[in-house]
């Protein structure tokens, strides 16, 4: 069962259970998720994770046997105007799935936690053991998921996984949002409209690639690991500001408007006012995962922005 299935990683999460062979199953609300992320034909309960009775007929009718958790609000801004709803989604929705996952005997559950809002401002990467001190609703609400899941091992023996993302970019990531910074400038972009930088840009982040992300969640789902519970970084390690980035995805733009035979312009992107609380620097270590399981990203920041860049030309232009 993938919670969020529907949704930017929950779908790649699908597509690479379904290519090794697995049947997985999709809970979602399609509150930011599409059902046209998924493959034609793939079971899909639109359930809200807040609805504990709705969530237990689908675990009576489906017995999964593993659990990955994507289903969230992500918001970071809309979790500080309103606490109680991101704890009802991100809080009370993992429990009722933790709690239906323990009743129905699942063998493994595994949540998207997040290295950004865990560690907050550091300047080298960090590995999973740096102090966690999240300090929006969104990252208290992650961090206390997080003590849940260690919470059902220790009294019920259930395996669980965090995995802490990085930022994560790639195809089908919403672009409505305010965290896919790669997917709201394609768009602009490609639509010719002005994009903005938030203050002088000098914001380094580390931009992993959601194919391998996905193919981390697919490890964490089927390899044993040595605890019953155990958390785990998912990035690259790689220093990348927001100038870069938005210069690269200009560049890539202008070509896939070139490609596609259209006259748009793509304005240079501006400079904004700074966003209050954003972090100057975050970068995470995934030593750990690679030590286990031998994960280590595979697409480059280039080859991933390519990829999102001709995505998100394909979703505008057609073809
Ligand atoms: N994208 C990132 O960079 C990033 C970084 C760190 C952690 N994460 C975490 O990864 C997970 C997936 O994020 P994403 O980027 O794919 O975002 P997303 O919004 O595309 O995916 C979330 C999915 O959950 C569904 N959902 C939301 N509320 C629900 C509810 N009440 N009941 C059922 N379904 C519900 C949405 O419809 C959507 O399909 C989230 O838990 C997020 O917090 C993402």
């Amino acid at each position: 069962m993938v919670t969020g299935g529907a949704g930017f990683i929950g779908s790649h999460i699908v597509d690479a259970l379904i290519a090794k062979g697995h049947t997985p199953i999709v809970v979602d609300d399609l509150s930011s998720g599409r059902k046209e992320n998924l493959p034609a034909g793939m079971p899909l309960y639109v359930v809200d994770i807040c609805n504990k009775a709705a969530l237990q007929e689908v675990f009576e009718k489906e017995k999964p046997d593993l659990v990955c958790h994507q289903a969230a609000q992500m918001s970071v801004s809309l979790s500080v105007k309103q606490p109680s709803f991101d704890a009802q989604i991100n809080i009370l929705g993992l429990l009722h799935t933790l709690e239906l996952a323990q009743e129905y005997q699942v063998q493994k559950f595994v949540f998207a936690s997040s290295g950004g809002v865990l560690y907050g401002n550091v300047t080298q990467p960090v590995a999973e053991d740096y102090p966690a001190n999240p300090i929006s609703p969104y990252g208290i609400s992650k961090w206390a998921g997080e003590r849940y899941l260690q919470f059902f091992s220790q009294e019920h023996g259930l395996k669980t996984v965090a995995m802490r993302y990085a930022n994560v970019f790639g195809p089908r990531q919403n672009p409505h949002g305010e965290a896919g910074v790669v997917a709201i400038f394609c768009q602009r972009m490609l639509r010719g409209e002005q994009t903005k930088i938030n203050g002088d840009g000098k914001y380094i982040r580390d931009y992993v690639y959601v194919e391998d992300v996905a193919r981390a969640n697919v490890l964490a789902l089927l390899e044993d690991a040595p605890q019953i519970h155990s958390a785990f970084n998912v990035g690259t390690g790689r220093p990348t500001d927001v100038n870069e980035l938005a210069a690269q995805l200009q560049s890539l733009s202008e070509k896939a408007i070139q490609e596609s035979g259209r006259s748009i312009n793509v304005p240079t992107p501006e400079h904004g006012p700074a966003r209050a609380g954003d972090l100057r620097s975050n970068l995470i270590d995934a030593s750990r995962l690679q030590k286990l399981w031998g994960w280590s990203p595979q697409v480059t920041l280039e080859d991933g922005l390519d990829l999102a860049a001709k995505w998100f030309a394909k979703d505008e232009f057609g073809g």
